[in-house]
């Protein structure tokens, strides 16, 4: 029997070779995940009463769309990226100064050091079941004043797929009415936004390459055969046809709260 243990380790072989294998098409394939990570820079921006960030942590920094963002918005002091991909620190070595880590490996295992001023983090958290810990954790480590500024996805995200019987979703979806409860004691909650982004493709067959050049299917645990492939498209563009082809729908939610 596998115990829970082995499940998480599964898992996360799987997303790590779906990013892995995304990462050179994400940068540029990402397009909502760009817009969520410069909305949620200019949401810190908007807030942060600053310019300058000291020591700011990210976790799942990807190819550093968050980064980059908020590298423009702030001076920052040192920066500590995270990604489950190893390889993703080639991605985002052109950001990184010296003094400035990158500290590879699943969020729920790392450990960055010292007090931090900032914890970011975008399009990530619906992949870490037990984020609540993972925040508790860091968050604990925040100075008095310092910022977590976080975004996931809702329930909502990739209905389409949902209604259509995918095995694709990430683990940890959650609504904004869910954040304060994630939230560890302590920090108080500036800004919780939730709202849907539609995208129109052609062809299903486009929405499936889309989500593999993002790297965003990485729980799907097998290929299909051909017939599948016929009854997914028909079925997906009777259900979900819009003008110019059919839709697929991100469901963004955007946290931002400081710690008293
Ligand atoms: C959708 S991408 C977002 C990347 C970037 N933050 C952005 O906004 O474009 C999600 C990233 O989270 C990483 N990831 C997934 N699970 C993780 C985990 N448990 N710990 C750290 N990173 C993780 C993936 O490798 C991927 O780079």
């Amino acid at each position: 029997m596998r115990d829970l243990t082995q499940d998480r380790g599964a898992d996360l072989s799987r997303v790590r070779q779906s990013f892995r294998r995304g990462a050179q098409s994400y940068h540029d394939g990402a397009v909502v995940q760009t817009r969520i990570a410069t909305a949620l820079a200019d949401l810190l921006a908007a807030n942060a009463d600053q310019p300058h960030l000291g020591r700011v942590f990210e976790f799942g920094c990807g190819t550093g769309h968050l980064t980059q963002a908020v590298g423009a918005r702030f001076e920052l002091g040192t920066l500590i990226l995270n990604d489950l991909v190893p390889e993703m620190q080639a991605q985002v070595q052109g950001i990184l100064r010296p003094g400035d880590q990158f500290l590879p490996g699943p969020i729920e295992e790392v450990h960055p050091e010292g007090s931090l001023d900032a914890i970011l983090s975008a399009s990530t958290v619906q992949w870490v079941p037990e984020i609540a810990f993972v925040l508790e954790r860091l968050c604990a480590q925040l100075a008095a004043g310092g910022w977590l500024a976080l975004s996931g996805f809702g329930r909502a995200q990739f209905l389409e797929l949902e209604a259509l019987g995918s095995n694709a979703a990430a683990p940890a979806y959650a609504d904004a009415a869910d954040w304060p409860n994630l939230l560890p004691h302590g920090m108080e909650l500036v800004h919780l936004h939730q709202e849907r982004i539609v995208l129109t493709f052609e062809t299903p067959r486009d929405v499936l390459r889309h989500l593999r050049a993002t790297g965003v299917n990485g729980r799907a645990e097998r290929g299909w055969t051909r017939a599948q492939l016929r009854q997914f498209e028909a079925e997906y563009t009777g259900r979900f046809a819009v003008p110019g082809g059919v839709s697929l729908t991100y469901d963004p939610v955007w946290v931002l709260a400081r710690k008293r």
